[in-house]
């Protein structure tokens, strides 16, 4: 396909999801850094969708707020009550009008399902289909609704899990329950739905049923079980996360990154990662982090909001905060924390050090267990360290204060005043020793 065909999207929201047993609304609980409903959403817009109305229910304001906050362009239909997912895409027809191009049903709480698939089943829809019914064979079918076909193999209904028959029940090519209709359908079709049924309840696969009545031309297309996961509990959450870490590994190693037990180290949606990166065992990425060409994450690192210069090494070990900004071959060594600092190329903070509300000048040295004391319990300040500066170990660097450009600070000093370039600063209590002391101490205890 050349040309990105055009969709309207409802995006299903006002279930109860009372299974997760959470404060949180389900669409909200997030996978890969992100809440499920942003990615129905991106996915939905990326794949061509110029008109998204999110069906919510009045009890979940939160949600229409998470929708103020991020997408402006995005209608919401409240749903009085859960009459069903039917009575669900009834509303979100009234609140966007008339439909003028193929509609695409999607759950809030079905994240993974990708563009690819937005498009072909739209696509279909451009193609001549009335409906396009996404499928999935299902290693268990019970709970799906069961696709039905006639002898040629045609479909002819959707029957929801409660209102199966026993020959029903052993179908195991189910509705993972997106759907593609023409705008016809839409118009016409969609008032038609009863909910005469074991749930009364609204269904909108029997728009299915629907259609053979009126000579639709009604057609199915196939997905991956793992694409179509829906979310009722923490335990399918976990299942969706865990096969976005897959996808997202499986990009990564794609770019060129190498990625050492890949099951072991954890990304975000948004990590950018440059050709030759390398991430050790046992590493999470949280949002918004970088990792340019040919940096190294040794095992047991933990990153956030962080930038990773070119060949940069960090950890093993290393925690980088938001607002770390490393530039191009910087070693952060173990047990050494950072927030809202920037090393410029080549510094290195080796062990054991917290550099916080810092800038560190290139080539600049951090010794072990140096720490920059940035907080008085009300407000933080600002550490300088200027390019080719050497930090003893031990030291604090009670900010604000400027450590000028190649000054060595002994180790072991307490620094609250600016130290000029080229200078050696250093506190130290004098050291005092008593002759044969040690002896004499042992002697006494004895
Ligand atoms: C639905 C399908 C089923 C399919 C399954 C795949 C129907 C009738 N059944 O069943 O064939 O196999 O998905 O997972 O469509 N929602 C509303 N308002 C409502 C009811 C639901 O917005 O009144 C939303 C929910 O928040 C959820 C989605 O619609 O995002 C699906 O609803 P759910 O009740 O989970 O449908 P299933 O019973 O799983
Ligand atoms: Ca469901």
């Amino acid at each position: 396909m050349t040309q990105t065909t055009k969709f309207t999207s409802y995006i299903l929201a006002a279930g109860d999801g009372k299974r997760m047993k959470s404060q949180l609304a389900k669409p909200l609980h997030e996978v890969g850094g992100k809440p499920m409903l942003g990615w129905v959403i991106d996915t939905a817009m990326t794949a061509g969708s110029d008109k998204v109305s999110v069906v919510t229910s009045p009890k979940h304001d939160q949600i229409e707020d998470f929708l103020a906050s991020r997408y402006e362009s995005v209608t919401t239909a409240k749903q009085s009550e859960p009459l069903g997912t039917g009575h669900a895409a009834q509303t979100a027809l009234a609140s966007l009008g008339e439909a003028d191009q193929p509609v695409l049903v999607l759950f809030g709480d079905t994240p993974l399902i990708t563009a690819e698939t937005c498009q072909r089943l739209a696509q279909k829809i451009v193609d001549g289909a009335d409906i396009c019914v996404l499928g999935f064979e299902a290693d268990n079918p019970t709970g799906y609704g069961r696709l039905k076909t006639d002898d040629s193999g045609a479909l002819i209904a959707i029957i929801e899990e409660a209102d199966t028959s026993q020959d029903e029940k052993g179908i195991t090519r189910v509705n993972a329950g997106v759907m593609a209709f023409s705008a016809d359908v839409a118009n016409h079709y969609l008032s038609q739905l009863s909910c005469d049924n074991a749930q009364a309840e609204y269904y909108l696969t029997d728009l299915v049923e629907i259609g053979v009545k009126n000579a639709c031309n009604i057609t199915c297309i196939m997905a991956e079980q793992r694409e179509v996961q829906g979310v009722n509990s923490r335990k399918d959450l976990a299942l969706v996360e865990d096969a976005l870490q897959e996808r997202l590994r499986e990009a990564a190693m794609a770019m060129g990154a190498t990625l050492r037990a890949p099951e072991t180290i954890f990304l975000s949606e948004d990590t950018i990662i440059e050709q030759d990166v390398i991430i050790e065992q046992h590493v999470v990425i949280a949002r918004g982090c970088q990792l340019k060409q040919g940096a190294h994450v040794k095992a047991f690192c933990h990153l956030e909001g962080a930038i990773v210069g070119a060949d940069a090494v960090i950890g093993p070990y290393a925690r980088l905060r938001p607002g770390t900004e490393l530039g191009q071959n910087v070693k952060i060594g173990n047990f050494v924390e950072t927030k809202k600092a920037v090393f410029e190329d080549g510094a290195k903070a080796n062990h054991l050090s917290y550099v916080g509300d810092a800038h560190v000048g290139a080539k600049a040295n951090i010794g072990a267990g140096t720490i920059t004391c940035n907080y008085d319990g009300y407000d933080k300040f600002k550490t300088e360290i200027g390019k080719g500066a050497f930090i003893g170990s031990n030291s604090a660097l009670v900010a604000p204060v400027t450590i000028g450009e190649g000054a060595i600070i002994g180790a072991g000093s307490t620094i609250s005043k600016d130290v000029a370039d080229n200078d050696l600063a250093l506190t130290r209590a004098p050291q005092k020793a008593l002759s044969e002391g040690a002896s004499k101490f042992r002697a006494r205890k004895k």
